[in-house]
Parts: C-alpha cells; sequence; structure tokens
C-alpha cells in the first residue's frame, strides 16, 4: 500500500505546510491553501542504476538542427527573438477571450507550413469541431496541423509519440491533469507537475512547445508563479477590451531580447500584424487643437508615437482632481505641481485629466515632457504645433532630462513627417543625432518647452 500524506499547498506561492493555514506564511495570502494528497512510494534510483546524464566538453556538444524555426508572422518572430528555438517551452498568457488561441492557431498553420512537419494543437478547452470552426473563419487549412480535446497528460504523450510534432500547443496548461496527483485540474501542484513534464518532452525530443497560461484577476499567470521559471519564455498578450489592437509583449525570453513587443489588430480574419504602430494611433488625430502632443515612446527596441491628450477644466469644488488614462497618475501628480511651481500656470484650481490616445499604457517617464505640454496647451488654450513631437523626463525642479534611446525616437518622428522635435539639452550636444530632416529644438526646462511648443 503507498503511503500518502496530506499537504497543505498555497496556490499563489507554492509554499507547503503539514496543516491548513488561513493566511499563507510565505507570502501573506489569505485562502490560498489548499489540500492535497500526495503519494511517497516515489521509486528511488539506487546506486546501481544507470546514470542518464554525462557531462562533456563544451565544443563536442553538437548543435545541428538547433536553428530557429522560421515563423512568417514577422510580429511573433520579433518577440520570440527572431523565430521559434526548438525545445524551447513558451508561455502565452492574456486575459479571457483576448485571443490566445486565435494567435496560436494561426501560429500552428504557419509554423506546420514552414517547418514542413506535424504541429499538434492539443486543447482542454475546446471541441475539435469549435477549433475547426475558428480554423475556417481564419481561413486555415493544412494537412500538416493535427487537433485533439485531451486534458490527461499521458495521452497527450501518447499523441505526441505518435505524431512525432515539431511544435505543440497546449491551451491551457491549467486543464491537463496527471492521474497520479489526486488535486483538481488548475490546482498548483498539477499545473507545476504538467510544466515540467512538458519541459522534459522539450529538452529530449526537440519538440517546441507553447502553453497558454490563464491569467488571474491580480494580472499574474493563474497558479504558480514557478511556472513563469519553469519555461524559456513568458509572453503576455494585452489589449483594452474597447480597442481592436493586441500587443505581444516579453517578459523573459532565454533566446531573445525582453520587453519587445509585436502589435497586431483583432479583425475577424483572426489578428492581422499592425507594421506601423504610429500611424495606427495617430489616425485620428485632431490636428491644431488645444491639448494635444505627441510622444515618442519605446517598447522594447521600437519606437512607438503617440498621442498624449489633456484638458484642464475649472474645479467646481474646493479640492481639484487628477485623473490619468494611460498614463502613471503619480507621474501625473509630479508634472502638475511642477507646471503651477515652476512654469506658474494656475492649475491648483482645475481639475486636470490626461490620457494617452487609443488606450495603451505609457509607463515611460520619456513621455512626461508631452503630458506637461499637453496639459500647458489646454490651459492656455493654445495648440501645440501640429508638426511637432515630444520627447524629454521631466525632474522637480522643472528641469528636462535626457532620455535613452534618443535617435530610433527621432527617426521614426521623422518617418512619420514630424518637423519638429523637442528635446532635452544634453552636455553631449545634438551633433551626432540622426535628424532626417527635422530641426531639433533643445530645451533645458519645462517652461522653456511650454513657450517653444505652443503656437
Ligand atoms: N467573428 C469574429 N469577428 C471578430 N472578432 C472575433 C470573432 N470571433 C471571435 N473574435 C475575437 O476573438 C476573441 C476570442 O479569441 P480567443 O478564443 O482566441 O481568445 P482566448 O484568449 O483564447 O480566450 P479564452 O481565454 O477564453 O480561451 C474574441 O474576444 C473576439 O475579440
Ligand atoms: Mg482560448
Amino acid at each position: 500500500m503507498a503511503k500518502t500524506r496530506t499537504r497543505w499547498v498555497c496556490q499563489n506561492c507554492g509554499r507547503t505546510t503539514p496543516r491548513y493555514m488561513g493566511r499563507c506564511p510565505g507570502c501573506g495570502e489569505w485562502n490560498t491553501m489548499v489540500e492535497t494528497v500526495e503519494s511517497s512510494d516515489q521509486p528511488k534510483r539506487g546506486p546501481s542504476a544507470p546514470l542518464r546524464s554525462q557531462p562533456r566538453r563544451l565544443p563536442e556538444i553538437e548543435t545541428e538542427g538547433l536553428d530557429r524555426y522560421p515563423v512568417a508572422m514577422e510580429e511573433l518572430a520579433r518577440v520570440l527573438g527572431g523565430g521559434l528555438v526548438p525545445g524551447s517551452v513558451t508561455l502565452v498568457g492574456g486575459d479571457p477571450g483576448i485571443g490566445k488561441s486565435t494567435l496560436l492557431l494561426q501560429a500552428s498553420a504557419l509554423l506546420a507550413q514552414s517547418t514542413g512537419h506535424p504541429v499538434l494543437y492539443v486543447s482542454g478547452e475546446e471541441s475539435a469541431r469549435q477549433i475547426r470552426m475558428r480554423a475556417d473563419r481564419l481561413d486555415i487549412t493544412n494537412e500538416d496541423l493535427f487537433v485533439v480535446t485531451e486534458t490527461d497528460l499521458e495521452a497527450i504523450h501518447h499523441h505526441t509519440e505518435e505524431i512525432k510534432p515539431h511544435v505543440m500547443i497546449i491551451d491551457s496548461i491549467q486543464t491537463v491533469t496527471c492521474d497520479d496527483l489526486s488535486s483538481s485540474a488548475g490546482s498548483i501542484s498539477q499545473v507545476r507537475h504538467a510544466a515540467t513534464q512538458f519541459r522534459g518532452w522539450a529538452k529530449s525530443s526537440g519538440v517546441a512547445i507553447f502553453l497558454v497560461g490563464h491569467v488571474t484577476k491580480k494580472g499574474s499567470i493563474a497558479g504558480p508563479k514557478t511556472l513563469e521559471h519553469i519555461v524559456d519564455t513568458v509572453l503576455y498578450l494585452e489589449g483594452e477590451r474597447f480597442h481592436a489592437y493586441r500587443l505581444l509583449r516579453s517578459v523573459k525570453n532565454r533566446f531573445g531580447a525582453t520587453s519587445e513587443v509585436g502589435v497586431f489588430e483583432m479583425r475577424e480574419r483572426g489578428l492581422v500584424e499592425v507594421p506601423n504602430p504610429s500611424e495606427m494611433f495617430l489616425a485620428e488625430r485632431m490636428v491644431n487643437a488645444p491639448g494635444s502632443a505627441i510622444a515618442v515612446t519605446m517598447e522594447g527596441t521600437r519606437p512607438l508615437l503617440v498621442e498624449i491628450q489633456a484638458l484642464a477644466s475649472h474645479s467646481t469644488f474646493g479640492h481639484p482632481r487628477r485623473t490619468a488614462n494611460g498614463v502613471d497618475y503619480n507621474r501625473l501628480l509630479l508634472i502638475s505641481a511642477v507646471l503651477s511651481r515652476r512654469v506658474g500656470l494656475r492649475i491648483f484650481e482645475q481639475d486636470v485629466f490626461a490620457s494617452v490616445v487609443g488606450g495603451l499604457q505609457v509607463q515611460e517617464p520619456a513621455a512626461d515632457l508631452a503630458v506637461a505640454v499637453a496639459i500647458a496647451s489646454s490651459v492656455r488654450d493654445q495648440p501645440v504645433a501640429a508638426d511637432m513631437a515630444v520627447i524629454g523626463e521631466v525632474g522637480l525642479s522643472g528641469e528636462v532630462r535626457t532620455v535613452s534611446q534618443t535617435p530610433s525616437r527621432l527617426r521614426e518622428a521623422a518617418r512619420l513627417g514630424f518637423k519638429r522635435c523637442l528635446l532635452p539639452r544634453s552636455l553631449r550636444g545634438t551633433d551626432e543625432l540622426p535628424t532626417d530632416g527635422m530641426t531639433i529644438i533643445p530645451v533645458r526646462s519645462v517652461a522653456q518647452a511650454v513657450e517653444k511648443a505652443l503656437v
């Protein structure tokens, strides 16, 4: 008879305790401890058992067949670091209904085509017919794309042995269960066990695996943070409920740069790549309207032009409000304080709203100066010059600070037809910056920037 014992496992951080606790001693979360039964008769390897690992000299390790699979979807390839690495495990997280299954179904068809080898799509959430319906909508037909509805780990392994796919999709990791474990599907022990198994297969057989992961209310991938350690690459598919664009962001990548971003648009025919996102975000811009300024932010290594809008209106209460949408609230408070103390704008009796058009989240301080200029433009009711982009971080003394990657920002602004750019005046000067026909207007302070920007 196998000896079993009961353990309580935190569903948030994975901490185990021998008895129930209302609050996890590891992460401090409440009501996260779940009872799990562990069987203790794990087969122990005796000293005479053959070893499976063997140290080898570094140059003797062969790398053939390890070329990346080309992904005929430029935005996805970029986020993966230039293609899909054989034997890699990629976790794709995102809110419900954001388009994870759509993205991966499209990617599997493209990969089946480009590799010429089978791709296995395992779904634990939808029936094969539902997937077929989606494929019809996305106009996908491919002989090498296999679809199966399965949640049992053993059965999935069996199918893998049979079909020998080069790429495999598990939609989603939370639905996969292993009969050896008594805990329910989606629990931390199941998810961790399944992910470890998949990693093992990937490393031994060279199949590249995508795992879909659900996201919790707090925005992290449901279940364990440990899942992110198990896999090679973590991608998040993000978007706004009311906007059609989707951002695919890499937060961890063992084979490429992190914080790379791919931009897509959700259409009826699936996710369509947006090669020029700046154009999309500026498409509805009203030229010469007060309260609008163009910021140049960086998403990973890619510059992105976004419109910052601000509105200042007389406050009817004694306590003026600040409302931020897409810009960081605390930075908005800081910028408002700088505008009132260092520029002399009377916004202490005005409500100030600032938002990023298109529902994008801009976290970068490099957009500070654009926010400041947009607010000043609204307060003074004077528009910002239509052909001007604004780059710079704002400091507490009202000074404008240099930001990173200025050359790529300038090139993108020039490419989109901007003729002038406000830029922090740095000690190094602006001589070696690529202007591409743009006039650079160096500014030292927010006050100076406001004078130069408004017409
Ligand atoms: N006919 C359609 N036209 C346009 N968009 C559609 C259509 N059908 C579905 N969609 C889009 O696809 C989204 C659902 O995509 P998908 O099922 O890939 O999401 P998911 O992230 O896998 O969701 P879940 O977490 O439920 O598995 C919908 O939210 C919708 O935006
Ligand atoms: Mg899905």
